[in-house]
């Protein structure tokens, strides 16, 4: 009666439960990754993915509070509830999959290289064989140019390194998501854009298996958000 009961209770006292009673949504993000998620000059943490989730907190009634976390773990600090979602330019992956639930996908990408302005050596990922390639550490370019044959692949923390080492000379190429990779080029001279994606990848938010009813409010509030233009409205401002 009494016992199970409340072992019954407590065991559904789960994620929603406690973020609706503390009136807060926590998220993770490796906040390196322009312009999804970065720190700007005041050292706010901005971007596409910040708009959008404070549109998806403002849906569910509740505060938004970031936690700029390093992409090299930030799925274990989900699993140790550090957090209660991540959102961070995260590609839904079947390996990814196992590990945690996704929401339905809320951006398109695709990895592209960069190279120093000067080379003319480099026009398309198979002229990568025998470069070297500079990427972040356990991201999707990490693992897709780690099965690159002749492809010796530098990994760093933060992309921003990787593009320092670009500018240094130190990498052949750097491999982001293509507006990561879009930004940077726009933003600092010498480094351009070359060839197509080499990759389609989906975003999506990221939670715990157990947590199903946050992985429908969080859907719910992202249909919402497409349905009733706000998406492209933050689509527009960072991306147009
Ligand atoms: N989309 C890539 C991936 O999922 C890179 C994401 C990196 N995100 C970041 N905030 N640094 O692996």
């Amino acid at each position: 009666g009494l016992l199970v009961m409340a072992g019954c209770s407590s065991e559904e006292q789960g994620t929603w439960q406690k973020i609706e009673k503390e009136g807060k949504l926590v998220v993770g993000m490796s906040a390196d990754y322009k312009p999804f998620e970065y720190h700007d000059k005041d050292d706010n943490i901005v971007g596409f993915d910040v708009d959008v989730l404070k549109e998806i907190a403002k849906k569910l009634n509740l505060e938004l509070e970031l936690k700029d976390t390093a992409w090299d773990g930030i799925i274990p600090g989900l699993q140790s509830s550090k957090y209660d979602l991540i959102m961070s330019a995260m590609t839904i992956t079947e390996d990814r999959k196992k590990a945690v639930n996704f929401s339905d996908s809320y951006f398109n990408a695709g990895q592209i290289i960069a190279v120093s302005e000067s080379n003319d050596s480099i026009k398309n990922v198979e002229d990568l064989k025998g470069k070297t390639v500079g990427v972040q550490l356990g991201t999707t370019a990490d693992i897709e140019a780690s099965k690159m044959e002749g492809v010796e692949v530098k990994r760093y923390e933060k992309i921003p390194q990787a593009f320092i080492e670009l500018n240094n000379g130190r990498v052949d190429a750097v491999a982001a998501d293509l507006p990561v990779v879009a930004k940077y080029t726009l933003d600092h001279s010498g480094v351009k854009i070359v060839g197509e994606p080499f990759t389609t990848e989906n975003f999506g938010i990221a939670m715990r298996k157990a947590d199903t009813e946050l992985l429908e409010k969080i859907n719910t509030a992202l249909a919402d958000l497409k349905a009733d233009g706000t998406y492209d409205e933050i689509y527009n401002k960072w991306f147009k």
